[in-house]
């Protein structure tokens, strides 16, 4: 059995104030950790505050992006190394936002998940395809390219450490979300497609989805087969919300 993970990517939101409220609504209420663990992925800014706050809780803390440098001359751009430092121990890599705004390619990704693993951190590395891939038919072609792109000379030890995160850029931030039956079908091609490089590891890997996530609908989400856990944009910004969807197992 995968345990099931629920991540929080907290997006370009979350002051320091805005994080302790939240953080502290998180940490008063509750959830069964023997049937999920639970991540939250604020900004950098608030990234030493969350680890702080949140050290020797069940809530462990993840960073949306890294730099794939070890230091250096990369004006802006924040290693693993100083990700360790101040408590992270997951990172986000290839979230659709960052392939639309910052050009990230499957390359850089696969670049970026194999220094985070190296380093200690779990990578989530996303995939996803646009609703023009679906509407003209290539949603497997283009999931397909990009779990092979991103797992490029991955063997079952670097996919052992690591997640991945199946989110269909028209169901982020819409409200649309796929159905539980679309969701699941990806999934398992994704599975499938992992399977090509270890089928142990295949079975092991955990395999989120994220896209309008909600309370009200997580539960026939998570319910299926190959869908181990979410990645909630949105709905993690309101420690109830997020609650009800980590409860909702
Ligand atoms: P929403 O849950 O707001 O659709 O965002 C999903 C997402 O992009 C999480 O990484």
């Amino acid at each position: 059995m995968r345990k099931q993970l629920i991540a929080g990517n907290w997006k370009m939101n979350g002051t320091i104030d805005e994080t302790k409220t939240l953080l502290e609504g998180l940490l008063s209420g509750s959830f069964d950790s023997s049937k999920a663990d639970m991540v939250v992925c604020p900004p950098f800014t608030a990234l030493s505050y969350a680890g702080n706050l949140l050290k020797g809780s069940k809530i462990a803390v993840g960073a949306q992006d890294m730099s794939v440098h070890e230091n250096g001359a990369y004006t802006a751009e924040i290693s693993a190394g100083m990700l360790l430092t101040v408590g992270v121990s997951f990172v986000i890599l290839g979230h659709s936002e960052r392939r639309q705004y910052h050009a990230e390619s499957n390359q850089m990704i696969n670049a970026k998940a194999k220094v985070a693993i190296e380093a200690g951190l779990t990578p989530i590395i996303c995939v996803g395809e646009t609703l023009e891939d679906r509407e003209s038919g290539n949603t497997e072609t283009v999931i397909g390219q990009q779990i092979d792109g991103t797992l490029f000379e991955f063997s079952a030890e670097l996919l052992n450490k690591s997640v991945i995160a199946y989110e269909p850029v028209w169901a982020i931030g819409t409200g649309k979300t796929a159905t539980p039956e679309m969701a699941q079908d990806v999934h398992q091609f994704i599975r499938n497609r992992i399977a090509g490089i270890d089928k142990e590891a295949a079975e092991k890997i955990q395999i989120l989805y994220g896209g309008s996530v909600k309370p009200d609908n997580a539960k026939s989400l998570l319910s299926q087969p190959d869908i181990d856990g979410a990645l909630v944009g949105g709905a993690a910004l309101k420690a109830d919300d997020f609650l009800k969807i980590i409860n909702s197992l």
